[in-house]
């Protein structure tokens, strides 16, 4: 069976295109036969792509790009993050969540019935479902500029701003995903473990390497940008047509050794 999962001339964008696992999903989308648009900070020069300069804390370079993308779209893949330190937690959090929901909010008028959307989590945002009573209004009630304006204003909630986003991203993609499916437009997300990429020796230097290495798993080691990027392209394939409003842990079985006792 060729193009298994079906994305030969399917039309996708992707943020985060310029580095680690949104630079290993181009380069399979590509070679899977697909039109990708990038959007990052850094231009993308691979050929075949359309690459987009976008600094995702600017939410008129978002609008920008949006027009700029030929419809329909029929993935999303919304990668692009901030390690935390030594960006702010206001900009953590633009980049990794109130960016991501204004782009895939935005891009939901050229996508039809059948098309999907993922994000990049982590499992960073471990225990988000203990922290819905505060995470549902902020990720349901708040436009980009709200949003901004409620972490300028409430800097210990956001406080660490990495953690806080990831947290927000899933409970977004959980209570967003649910309306869209409705709509026959699936939202998911992952929630990767440690992985090496060109963001891992800030990870390193913030939090020191004993902690990096207590979140690998039962597998004893760190994943590669490839090992995260199939499981998007999974996710937002058809495929995955009856996944929807879910969290893939993309960890290396740490979530189960931790649920279950055994680290
Ligand atoms: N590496 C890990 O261990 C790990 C673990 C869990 C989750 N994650 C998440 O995975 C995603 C991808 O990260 P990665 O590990 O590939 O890191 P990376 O640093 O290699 O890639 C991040 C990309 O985001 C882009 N970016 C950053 N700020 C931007 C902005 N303001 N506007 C536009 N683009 C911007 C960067 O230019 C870069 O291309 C991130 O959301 C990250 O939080 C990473």
């Amino acid at each position: 069976m060729n193009d298994v999962l079906g994305y030969e001339g399917k039309r996708a964008v992707v943020t985060g295109a310029a580095s680690g696992m949104g630079a290993a999903a181009t380069d399979l989308l590509v070679e899977l036969g697909a039109h990708v648009t990038a959007l990052d900070v850094k231009p993308v020069e691979r050929a075949g792509v359309q690459s987009l300069v976008v600094d995702l804390r600017d939410r008129a370079a978002i609008d920008a790009a949006v027009d700029a993308v030929a419809g329909p779209v029929d993935a999303v893949f919304s990668v692009a993050g901030l390690p935390g330190a030594p960006f702010s937690d206001v900009d953590t959090v633009t980049v990794n969540f109130i960016a991501a929901r204004h782009l895939i909010e935005s891009l939901l008028p050229k996508m039809a019935p059948g098309s999907a959307a993922v994000c990049v989590a982590s499992n960073a945002g471990l225990g988000w479902q203990q922290e819905l009573e505060q995470l549902v209004p902020f990720v349901s009630a708040t436009d980009f500029e709200g949003a901004v304006a409620w972490c300028e204003e409430n800097p210990k909630a956001i406080y660490p701003g990495y953690l806080f986003s990831k947290k927000a991203l899933n409970a977004w993609v959980a209570w967003r995903g649910t309306a869209l499916v409705k709509d026959g437009i699936r939202l998911n997300c992952t929630n990767p473990g440690p992985t090496d990429t060109p963001m891992m020796p800030t990870f390193e230097e913030q939090a020191g390497k004993e902690i990096i290495d207590a979140f690998v798993g039962p597998s004893g080691r760190r994943s590669t940008a490839v090992e995260q990027a199939w499981p998007l392209l999974f996710l937002n394939s058809a495929r995955s047509s009856y996944v929807a409003a879910e969290a893939l842990h993309v960890d290396g079985g740490f979530l189960g050794a931790m649920t279950t006792g055994q680290l």
